[in-house]
């Protein structure tokens, strides 16, 4: 039962309905749009448009509308065009039609769209929150975990300084800590209800807008009517949320893939986040790790998808927006499904601290602590930059280890470069020295370790 039949002498065609409906996905917003419809009949009473007794009647059929579409028992059909249109005629059954009828004056589908999707993305947001929270969890466990495993530290995905493994992990902790802040900064721009907007102009039956937003868990309602219901960038904003966050996810998920080859060596899966390949009996697969990184894909595609949808709309509501519910919506569905698994692969699994020791040294890894050696001696950057390289020249080219070098060798390459040079030619010996603060040495880690941990407590 379409809202709009006045003018109309007859109803949609089948394709048109069909092309039109959209309760398979805004359904969910069901509970938010009866919470919305108990706030607007209050208003509605507050300004004499409803008797006590018919305020009452109205929040009893409301209730009972409540309870059956949260049993299960009232369900939209394939007639109802969206969630608002359905819940409609599951108060006109209840309520009988004169008194559910009234309920719809002052207010419009397009203020109520806006402000229930509100809704439903601030609890989101919420539950994304907490599953973040899961993952930092797993990383800061293995961080306590392994406190001294070293291991290269890359750039260019070439081995570069030797750092401390909890460093590392902790360094995909703090950009997971940023998602929940800019999910914090969004919830609090969304904190804004357009209910009350009408179809974009505004109500002119004395409703208070700041009523229903108080009740619906709004710090107030929204400035321009044509904006509240026209807008859509706090989906927008809440989609790069996720979006950014998938992406961090998928930065630690691709570390854990290259980690987890034969070549690398670094990690075992636990047997519970691993799957075997159908044919080749000796596999076993990061998949979690994989799935990760592809759903952040899919997660980018849903941000694009909803700005070119909002791109070039004209003010105020057009029918496009209806297409902004699905990506996000599936933005969220995709962490729920991932969070309890990349924090599962990751809390389980477990680091090969020997093999990472072998190789944190690696690949010329200490040279900057000659380099840097040289300049607490006095001599100039430039050309203490210019020395280690020599040192690293004639190590490689006998396929020694820069502590392999001679006395000889060594003040050779510069008078400055005295056998006291060996005290950083040593992992522990350079991570250590990195003891500012931000840096890799274990006490600077720890404290990090701390700080990090007492910031997940004020979520
Ligand atoms: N279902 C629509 C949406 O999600 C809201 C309905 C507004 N429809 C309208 N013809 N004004 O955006």
């Amino acid at each position: 039962m379409a809202l709009w039949g006045g003018r109309f002498a007859s109803g949609p065609a089948e394709a048109m309905a069909a092309l039109s409906a959209s309760t398979h996905f805004d359904w969910r917003l069901a509970p938010y749009d009866i919470a919305g419809s108990r706030a607007h009949a209050r208003v509605l009473h507050t300004a004499g448009l409803l008797t006590d007794s018919e305020l009452e009647d109205m929040l009893a059929a409301l209730d009972r509308l409540a309870e059956d579409v949260a049993s299960g028992a009232f369900t939209p059909t394939i007639a109802d065009e969206d969630v608002h249109t359905a819940l409609e005629r599951g108060l006109l059954e209840r309520a009988g039609a004169d008194l559910g009828g009234k309920l719809r004056a002052g207010r419009s589908r397009n203020d109520q769209v806006a402000t229930l999707f509100r809704m439903w993305l601030r609890d989101a947001a919420r539950r994304i929150v907490a599953g973040t929270l899961g993952v930092i969890d797993a990383l800061v466990e293995q961080a306590r975990r392994y406190p001294d495993a070293v291991l290269p530290g890359r750039t260019h995905l070439q081995h570069a300084q030797p750092v401390l493994l909890a460093h590392h992990l902790l360094a995909h902790a703090q950009s997971l800590l940023r998602d929940i802040g800019r999910l914090r900064d969004w919830d609090e721009r969304t904190d804004e209800s357009p209910y009350g907007s009408g179809a974009l102009a505004g109500s002119s039956l004395g409703l208070d807008p700041d009523a229903v937003a108080a009740e619906l868990g709004f710090a107030t309602s929204v400035e321009n009517s044509i904006d509240g219901t026209a807008s859509r960038d706090f989906a927008a904003e809440f989609a790069f949320a996720l979006a950014m966050l998938g992406v961090n996810l998928s930065r630690i998920a691709e570390e854990v893939i290259i980690w987890n080859t034969a070549e690398f060596g670094y990690v075992t899966l636990d047997d519970a986040w691993a799957t075997g390949s159908s044919i080749m009996p000796q596999k076993k697969n990061p998949d979690v790790a994989e799935l990760t990184r592809g759903k952040s894909g899919r997660l980018v595609g849903n941000l694009t998808g909803l700005l070119a949808t909002l791109k070039a709309q004209p003010l105020a509501y057009n029918r496009d927006l209806q297409e902004d519910k699905e990506p996000v919506f599936d933005s969220v569905e995709q962490l729920e499904l991932l969070f309890p698994a990349i924090a599962g692969m990751l809390g389980t699994l477990t680091f090969h601290t020997e093999r990472l020791a072998e190789l944190a040294p690696a690949g010329f890894t200490l040279a900057t602590d000659i380099a840097e050696w040289l300049v607490r001696q006095g001599v100039p950057f430039r050309v203490a930059h210019e020395a280690a390289g020599e040192c690293v020249r004639l190590a490689e080219g006998r396929a020694a280890g820069l502590d392999e070098l001679t006395d000889d060798e060594l003040a050779k390459i510069h008078p400055a470069l005295t056998p006291q040079v060996r005290e950083v030619l040593t992992v522990g010996g350079s991570v250590a020295s990195r003891n500012a603060r931000g840096g890799t040495a274990p006490e600077r880690v720890a404290e990090q370790r701390e700080r990090l941990v007492a910031r997940l407590a004020e979520h």
